[in-house]
């Protein structure tokens, strides 16, 4: 079934076996201009832009999944069962929920925690966690060592909420359930990944903190997250 509704490529070859997935479409146009080369645009619906190159001659493609799991949802489970995708690694922001971690440092989900009703809607899934792939977490915790960048592999939070009216709640949900940041993507694509049989990783950089209340601008942080970047790079293939 492709094209998708949401999602243009013709042909299965135009999407690399391996995708990067940040939130926002103008950081996957950074990427494909920063970092790929020989790079052909695959979507442009909705201006959730999607591009395909090589990285240091290896293919891979990067796509932006916008916000929220609803979002994700739709454009992961596109990529994986219709254009034959096996590997998503979403490179994104999180707002810290300890002082542990601190601005710009680099988390590798483990797994996500979720109040969200995502998975059990999607397949009937009711637990509140679920992990992502360990073969792509031990090559990313290895690319990162290699490329001597310090990284935390760690509990997050999918939030459906970003303006929650009792903001506090987030020191309960780190001391009971153990999350040291909050993003709103991971738990849908975690999911997706576990019911089509596929892989899935996170990568996350800390843009604010909830327990210190320090924030970066959206100018920093273009640059800042290209730690992350250089990481999820490496799983091209
Ligand atoms: N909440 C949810 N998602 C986020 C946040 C946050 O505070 N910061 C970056 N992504």
């Amino acid at each position: 079934m492709i094209p998708t509704p949401h999602i243009e490529a013709k042909n299965q070859n135009e999407i690399a076996k391996t995708v990067l997935m940040p939130g926002d479409p103008l950081r996957a146009k950074f990427i494909a201009d920063t970092f790929l080369e020989d790079v052909v645009q695959f979507n442009e619906v909705r201006n959730m832009l999607g591009y395909t190159g090589t990285y240091k001659g290896r293919k891979i493609s990067v796509m932006a999944s916008g916000m929220g799991m609803p979002s994700i949802g739709i454009y992961s489970y596109e990529l994986y069962e219709f254009y034959g995708v096996e590997n998503i690694i979403r490179i994104g922001s999180c707002g810290g929920y300890t002082e542990k971690v601190k601005l710009y440092d680099v988390i590798l989900a483990m797994d996500a925690w979720s109040e969200s009703s995502y998975a059990k809607v999607q397949g009937g899934y009711d637990k509140e966690i679920i992990e992502s792939t360990e073969s792509l977490n031990v090559k990313l915790t290895e690319y990162a060592k290699d490329l001597n960048i310090p990284m935390h592999r760690e509990r997050i939070h999918s939030s459906d909420v970003f303006y929650r009216e009792n903001f506090e709640e987030y020191q309960e949900i780190y001391q009971k359930h153990g999350c040291v940041g909050v993003e709103m993507e991971a738990f849908a694509l975690f999911h997706n990944a576990k019911v089509l049989g596929k892989k899935a990783a996170c990568l996350l950089t800390v843009s604010d903190n909830l327990a210190t209340k320090e924030a970066t601008t959206s100018e920093e942080r273009q640059n800042a997250f290209t730690n992350m970047m250089k990481i999820a790079l490496e799983m091209a293939e």
